[in-house]
C-alpha cells in the first residue's frame, strides 16, 4: 500500500494487510502483518473465516494499491471532444466546439452512451471520485447521476446553469435554470438518500453565462442548504476582460462569485490562472478549493497557474481533466502534466521552489481532491474509517508502456524497510510519467470492486 497523507510525503507499507467491512469502510490496518489476514480479519469481526473475501496480493513485487484519483473538473458530456480544439482559446473554442456538441446531449440516446463512456474509461484510469458538469438539460443531467450510481463511481453531479450570452440553441431562462436545479438536486437526493456514492452540486457555468439573479438565487441555495458548487475562475484573459464589461460593478472576477455568496469550503474553483492577490485573499478567506487543470491550461494556451503561490497561502488544490479544454481522461496525465508546467513557470521565473515533485502531484490527484471536495475523512488515503476507494496498480503489465527489468524489482520479502521505499520511490516515478489505464487492474469506490482486469 502507498499513499501521500501529507503534501511531499510518500508512504509505502509492505506486508501490509487491511481490512474492510461490507459498507466499504476501512476497520484495521496491520502493518509488517506475519499472522494469517483471514485469521486477523475473523477475530476483528468476529465472523468465520468463511465469511472473508480474501485479496491476496502476496508474491506479486510491483503491485501496489494506491487511492484512488479524484477528478474535481471534468465535462462528462464533452468527452468525445477529447483532442479536438484546434488552435482555439477559450471563447472562441467554446462556441466552435463545445456549446454545438453540449447541446447534443438533449438527445437522452446520445447522453446515454457519451455518460457510459466517460464514467467507464474514468474509472479504468483509477478516478473514483468525479466533479461532473453535465449540461443545461434536467433529464440528461439525472441520466449521469444514474450512470455514476449504477457504475459505482463517486460523483458529484451537477446540471450546467446558463441563462445569459449563451448562443440561443443552447441556453436557458432564469425560471427553467431554477426549476432543473432543485429538480436535479432533488432527483439525485432521492437516488442515493445516504448522499454515499453520488451528490449534486450547484453548477453556475462561469459569471458570464449566468445573470446576476441566477448567481444570487444559486449562492442562496448554497448557504441555506450547504451544497457543494463548482464554477470556472480566471482560466483566461479575453475572458477576464469580458468579466469586467460584464460586471463592471464589482472590483475584479471573483469578487463576482463572493459577493453573490458563491464561495465557500465546499466550491471548486477551476483553474485560476491570472489571479491577483486581492483574489487570493477572497479564496484564502472563503476556504474555497482550485482545481488546477494544466492539460487544458496548456492546450487552449490559457496559461500557466501558480500552484506553489495557491499552496503557499493555505489554499487547498487539486487536480482536474477539463475533458475536453483538457484532451486526457487520466488523472495520472494530469498529475505528469502538473509537473512539467510546474518546470516552465520555473523557466521562466527562475525560482526553483515553483517545482512540484512527484509526490506532490500524487498528493495533489489524491488528498488534494478530498479536501477541496470536503471529503478528507472519507476518501484520500488508506486509514481506518475512511472509504476503501483503491486503485489497484500493476508496473509490470505486458504490452504496457512500462519496462521494468528483474534488478529494479522491489522484492519486498527480503530488503529492509527504508530501502525498499526508496526502491519503491523510483518505481512511483515510472509510474507518474509511463504509466496508464494498462496499469490499473483493479479499481475499489466503497470497497467493491468496480473495475476488474487480471
Ligand atoms: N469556461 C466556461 N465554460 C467552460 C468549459 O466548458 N471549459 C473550460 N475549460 N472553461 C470554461
Ligand atoms: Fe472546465
Amino acid at each position: 500500500f502507498a499513499h501521500t497523507p501529507e503534501l511531499g510525503s510518500l508512504e509505502v507499507h509492505p506486508r501490509t494487510a487491511v481490512g474492510v467491512d461490507d459498507k466499504g469502510v476501512i476497520r484495521f490496518i496491520a502493518k509488517e502483518c506475519t499472522e494469517n489476514p483471514l485469521d486477523l480479519a475473523a477475530d476483528f469481526f468476529g465472523i468465520s473465516r468463511e465469511r472473508i473475501k480474501l485479496v491476496d496480493m502476496t508474491g506479486f513485487e510491483t503491485r501496489f494499491f494506491f487511492p484512488g484519483f479524484i477528478d474535481t473538473h471534468i465535462h462528462a458530456p464533452q468527452y468525445p471532444n477529447n483532442g479536438i480544439f484546434g488552435e482555439s482559446t477559450l471563447l472562441d473554442w467554446l462556441n466552435i466546439y463545445t456549446f454545438p456538441l453540449e447541446s447534443s446531449l438533449k438527445d437522452l440516446a446520445v447522453a446515454k452512451e457519451v455518460y457510459s463512456r466517460v464514467v467507464q474509461k474514468t474509472l479504468e484510469y483509477g478516478t473514483t471520485t468525479a466533479a461532473y458538469y453535465a449540461t443545461i438539460h434536467t433529464e440528461a443531467s439525472k441520466l449521469l447521476a444514474d450512470t455514476a450510481l449504477r457504475m459505482g463511481q463517486r460523483a458529484l453531479v451537477g446540471k450546467t446553469c446558463m441563462n445569459a450570452n449563451s448562443p440561443n440553441y443552447y441556453r436557458e431562462t432564469l425560471e427553467e435554470s431554477k426549476r432543473g436545479t432543485l429538480d436535479v438536486i432533488r432527483y439525485i437526493e432521492h437516488r442515493d438518500p445516504s448522499g454515499d456514492l453520488v451528490k449534486p452540486i450547484l453548477t453556475p457555468r462561469f459569471a458570464a453565462s449566468c445573470t446576476e439573479e441566477l448567481l444570487s438565487w444559486l449562492g442562496e441555495l448554497r448557504k441555506v442548504k450547504g451544497y457543494h458548487c463548482q464554477t470556472h475562475l480566471s482560466e483566461n484573459e479575453n475572458e477576464i476582460k469580458w468579466m469586467a464589461e460584464l460586471f463592471p460593478q464589482y472590483a475584479n472576477y471573483t469578487d463576482i462569485y463572493y459577493q453573490n455568496d458563491l464561495l465557500g469550503p465546499r466550491t471548486v474553483l477551476a483553474h485560476c490562472i491570472h489571479l491577483t492577490d486581492d483574489e487570493k485573499d477572497l479564496l484564502v478567506e472563503t476556504k474555497s478549493g482550485v482545481s488546477h487543470c494544466p492539460t487544458s491550461n496548456s492546450s487552449i494556451t490559457s496559461g500557466e497557474a501558480r500552484v506553489r503561490w495557491l499552496l503557499n497561502s493555505g489554499i487547498n488544490v487539486s487536480l482536474g481533466t477539463d475533458c475536453s479544454g483538457g484532451f486526457s481522461p487520466s488523472i495520472l496525465e494530469v498529475a505528469r502534466h502538473a509537473l512539467l508546467v510546474s518546470h516552465h513557470l520555473v523557466m521562466s521565473t527562475h525560482n526553483d521552489k515553483e517545482k512540484l515533485s512527484v509526490k506532490e502531484v500524487l498528493y495533489l490527484a489524491t488528498v488534494g481532491g478530498s479536501k477541496v471536495l470536503d471529503m478528507e475523512d472519507k476518501v484520500g488515503t488508506f486509514a481506518v474509517g475512511k472509504k476503501f476507494d483503491a486503485q489497484l496498480i500493476d508496473l509490470c503489465v505486458r504490452g504496457s508502456n512500462i519496462d521494468i527489468f528483474d534488478f529494479q524489482r522491489p522484492k519486498w520479502g527480503f530488503v529492509e524497510r527504508g530501502q525498499s521505499e526508496k526502491r519503491f520511490g523510483n518505481l512511483i516515478c515510472k509510474w507518474l510519467f509511463n504509466g496508464d489505464d494498462r496499469n490499473v487492474c483493479r479499481v475499489y469506490v466503497n470497497g467493491r470492486p468496480v473495475v476488474y482486469r487480471e
